[in-house]
């Protein structure tokens, strides 16, 4: 069955993004059909409007999202009409080299954040999705790899923020720097990304988390996710930090903003020895400067964190069992519900480091 939708449509880069009709493929064998929830906003998304990444137009934008299975095509066992499931914008096809290497986080059969392969159009005309999903849209069609069931018991505007900012935040704690108990740990930019790394760093232990941004305002968000320490970022900042781990340095930073000055903020931020984990996307022009000598004595150990280095398909039903079980709380992750036409305005919030999560429902 043919259908139409609406989905949020960008046009270009720097334009206001609009809500269009599109027009939806039938299911194709292995493909499943998805009836959007809820869908977060996340930065990635703004990266995509105000050009710092660049991906094709037409493009219909969003990639943080769950819903409920309405139709399967032929050959699909992962789902079944009527499941919950959360969309995954990097699916793995466990046959390629990464994938053997148990390395599912980098599968290079990605989509790349662009792709025409879904075979929506727009008024006759084949429209680009982003990263493969194209989910600020009331439905979404999918090859079964990118749907991964979750609890009926789970609020779907949860279960959206799973899919992406949350396991890139709490997989860059858990996996990627491996916090363990009693560690102080750094983070810098409270967005829905930096708040779930400061939820996923209490509940494995660590003993101080302190939390930054550039506005005071992120404070009380900070605290409501477990911050113990919340500093506001200047040009002092690696001095602050220091005053309030004796003078070293803590053992884990995690930039969560996506730009060279935090990059190398969170580098000053940690120890001798320390852990620099690189959660936020930045742009391709934006170069980090550190001295080689620096590099060498400072011992520390710097790296980026794709999609939380999971296997999505392991850590999703474990993410989802933690967050109905209390062990990670995520309620105050949302600061906004709105509709499809409200999403510029999430953009502008965002652009603004206004709240956390806007979350659209649907
Ligand atoms: N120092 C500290 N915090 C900063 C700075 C800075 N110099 N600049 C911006 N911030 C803060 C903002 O105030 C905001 O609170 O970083 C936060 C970013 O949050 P969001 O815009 O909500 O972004 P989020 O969706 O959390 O994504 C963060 O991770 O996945 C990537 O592409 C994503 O690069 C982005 C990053
Ligand atoms: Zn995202």
């Amino acid at each position: 069955m043919t259908a139409y939708f609406n989905g949020l449509v960008l046009t270009e880069a720097g334009a206001r993004p609009g809500v269009a009709e599109l027009r939806l493929p039938e299911v194709g064998p292995g493909q499943v059909r998805v009836r959007v929830r809820a869908a977060g906003v996340c930065h990635s998304d703004l990266s995509m409007v105000n050009g710092t990444i660049r991906p094709s137009f037409p493009l219909v934008l969003g990639h943080e999202a769950a819903g409920e299975v309405v139709e399967v095509g032929a050959h699909v066992t992962r789902a079944a009409v009527g499941d919950h499931v959360v969309l995954n914008w990097q699916p793995a096809c466990r046959t390629c080299w990464f994938c053997e290497q148990g390395e599912p986080w980098l599968c290079s059969t990605s989509s790349g954040v662009a792709s025409l392969e879904n075979g929506v159009t727009l008024d006759g005309v084949p429209v680009h999705v982003a990263l493969g999903l194209g989910a600020f849209a009331e439905q979404v069609v999918a090859p079964e790899n990118a749907v991964i069931k979750v609890p009926p018991a789970l609020p779907l505007e949860l279960a959206a923020l799973l899919s992406c900012g949350v396991l890139t935040g709490a997989g860059a704690v858990r996996n990627t720097a491996q916090v363990r108990p009693g560690e102080s740990v750094v983070v810098i930019g409270l967005g829905g990304v930096g708040l779930s790394v400061v939820a996923a760093a209490r509940a494995a232990g660590a003993g101080q988390v302190i939390a930054v941004d550039v506005t005071e305002a992120k404070k009380s968000l900070a605290e409501a996710a477990g911050a113990t320490d919340f500093v506001v970022s200047s040009d002092t900042l690696s001095k602050d930090i220091r005053g309030r781990t004796s003078g070293r340095g803590a053992d884990h930073a995690f930039e969560c903003v996506g730009r060279a000055a935090t990059i190398r903020a969170a580098w000053r931020a940690t120890r001798r020895g320390g852990k620099v984990t690189v959660v936020g996307m930045g742009s391709n022009d934006d170069q980090v400067s550190l001295s080689a000598l620096d590099i060498f004595s400072s011992a520390r150990t710097l790296r980026s964190s794709v999609y939380g280095s999971a296997d999505f398909d392991l850590e999703i039903p474990r993410l989802a069992d933690d967050v109905l079980t209390g062990r990670l709380p995520l309620d105050h992750l949302i600061t906004d519900r709105i509709t499809l036409p409200e999403i510029p305005e999430a953009f502008d919030r965002m652009s603004r480091g206004e709240g956390a999560r806007s979350v659209v429902t649907l």
